[in-house]
């Protein structure tokens, strides 16, 4: 048998394992995770297709992205809003500027809005919740999302009657130990899960997710991930790969891979079809042709940015990221277009989880 061969033997059982039972033990997910033959990835990408498809035909979902504080008092060791980076400048919209997105932001044809931001002590329960009710009760049609960090269970709940329908946080990493080096001692993996166990318990709709690529990791840290979303199941899974900024203590580390990423999309479309899997803006930000790969490997959300234009630059979580001097219009449209160059649809619709 010649190389290729014996490589094509060692990972089509596994394949067809993971389509059978959508699961695999974490050593066989390792095992897809560091297989070098980029053969894999073609046949992970077309059997991926094939399960979106089966569950939401030619349908991409887009998501209007408001990111509404880059006040964080966390110090996440990745994220340029670290609350140590003084060349941050920092911004708060106010609640007019935001519902004004929105209807900017319904007339452009979205129906969710997602509310991203630091951990901003100026949005206590009250002003958040008040918000949420204003959000809601201009655009009954659409979903509102939250991803505003860790809460009290209080807190969650307090956000999900006020209407939040759906919350994205990601666990960011399934070991304990990576994720004590890409955090300060304050922030505890074990509290992120507590989070997303209350926010399930609540009835939200939950995204968790991870980057790939993000220092430290090692393949057995990305088996352990998707062991993780197997178990959990979540309604979404944000996963974009690290990208480095220059004010952080990750500043030389290496960006993720897109092949990577794109390679995680479909094993995470397999182990759980109707999953909504964003084509992120880092994935587009570490390749031109990120994101379109992204959906050619089984993604299914977009997430164009309906921030105001002039605090875009400010929500610098990382370098050289897109979409920073567009108008809303623009990134709708430049979307669609990308979104059709795949042979998909960017459709008008809130986009909810398919049981
Ligand atoms: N503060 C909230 C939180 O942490 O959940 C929401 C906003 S936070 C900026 C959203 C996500 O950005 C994080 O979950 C993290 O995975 C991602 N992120 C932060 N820094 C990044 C970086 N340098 N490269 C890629 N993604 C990054
Ligand atoms: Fe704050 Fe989120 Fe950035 Fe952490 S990842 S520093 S919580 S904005
Ligand atoms: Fe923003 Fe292309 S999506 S300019």
């Amino acid at each position: 048998m010649d190389g290729n061969g014996e490589k094509r033997a060692d990972w089509r059982p596994l394949v067809d394992e993971l389509e059978a039972r959508r699961a695999l033990s974490v050593p066989d997910y390792g095992r897809l995770v560091s297989c070098p033959d980029p053969a894999l990835d073609e046949e992970l990408a077309r059997r991926a297709r094939e399960a979106r498809a089966a569950v939401y035909g030619d349908a991409v979902f887009a998501r209007g992205l408001v990111e509404f504080t880059n006040v964080c008092r966390n110090d996440c060791l990745y994220c340029g809003l670290r609350r140590s980076n003084a060349a941050c400048h920092r911004y708060r919209l106010s609640a007019d500027e935001i519902l004004a997105c929105a209807d900017e932001g319904h007339v452009l044809g979205f129906r969710t809005f997602v509310l991203q931001g630091g951990e901003d002590p100026f949005w206590d329960d009250a002003r958040l919740c008040e918000l949420v009710r204003a959000l809601k009760a201009a655009h009954p049609d659409c979903a509102v999302t939250l991803s505003v960090g860790e809460r009290s269970v209080e807190s969650y709940r307090a956000l999900r009657e006020a209407g939040a329908d759906r919350y994205l946080l990601r666990h960011e990493t399934a070991t304990p130990a990576h994720y004590a080096k890409l955090h300060p001692p304050a922030l505890s993996w074990e509290n992120r899960m507590r989070c997303l166990r209350d926010l399930r318990a609540l009835g939200y709709q939950v995204g968790c997710g991870f980057m790939v690529g993000s220092p430290f990791q090692t393949a057995a840290d990305l088996a352990r991930d998707l062991k993780f979303v197997e178990e959990f199941k979540p309604e979404m899974c944000g996963i974009g790969p690290f990208v480095p900024h220059r004010e952080t203590p990750f500043a030389h580390e290496p960006a993720g891979s897109a092949a990577l990423t794109c390679r995680l999309l479909s094993i995470i479309r397999l182990i759980h079809p109707p999953v909504l899997l964003p084509a992120t803006t880092a994935l587009g930000t570490v390749d031109p042709r990120g994101r379109e790969k992204g959906l050619l490997a089984g993604a299914n959300v977009v997430m164009p940015n309906l921030s105001p234009v002039a605090v875009r630059k400010d929500y610098d979580l990382y370098d050289n990221k897109i979409c920073t001097g567009e108008e809303s219009a623009q990134c709708r449209g430049c979307l669609a277009r990308r979104v059709e160059s795949v042979g998909l649809r960017l459709v008008v619709d809130r986009g909810d989880f398919k049981h």
